[in-house]
């Protein structure tokens, strides 16, 4: 149950590894996809207290805004736009240490950093993606990439996206 969320001290890795049977339990007997997404972000804020963290769905050829714990955001993305997009089209995880270098970068508030985007890929299609934005910079490296990335494997693992 969401009330017996064990939040941890710890390193980056140790905060994900106690996080990652968490979760699992929490999607576990749960086959809606939004309250799964909305619980992910929800474990994710109440760990980690990022600065924004949030779903965009693929729908009609664009990222829309989905479940996401923080401030008002943009609703739509196009393909190959921003961080979000262009990991939808690179197929693959973007890691941004400071968004202000990162060519096209949306800026959906100012107090944003640095970011990490990560594609929810299903039958090679990019069907979501995942992103985190940090208000300090360079907050992001391969420890997140590589747990968030087990992270969105177990959403995928329930084939509820399509
Ligand atoms: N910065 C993202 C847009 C989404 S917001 O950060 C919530 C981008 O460049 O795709």
């Amino acid at each position: 149950m969401a009330e017996d969320l064990n939040i941890i001290n710890g390193s980056r890795e140790e905060q994900y590894k106690s996080l990652l049977p968490q979760i699992k339990a929490l999607i576990k007997g749960e086959n809606d996809l939004i309250a799964n997404l909305a619980n992910v972000c929800a474990v994710l804020k109440s760990q980690f207290n990022f600065f924004w963290i949030g779903f965009y769905l693929v729908k009609d050829k664009q990222l829309v805004l989905g479940p996401f714990q923080g401030p008002v955001a943009c609703t739509r993305i196009a393909f190959g736009k921003g961080v979000c997009g262009t990991s939808w089209e690179q197929k693959t995880t973007i890691v941004v240490a400071d968004v202000d270098a990162f060519p096209g970068h949306i800026a959906c508030s100012s107090l944003s950093k640095s970011e990490i985007v990560i594609p929810l890929i299903e039958e090679n299609e990019v069907v979501a993606v995942l992103d985190l934005d940090s208000d300090k910079l360079n907050d992001f490296n391969e420890t997140d990439k590589i747990y968030l990335e087990e992270i969105v494997n177990l959403l995928l693992n329930k084939n509820l996206f399509r």
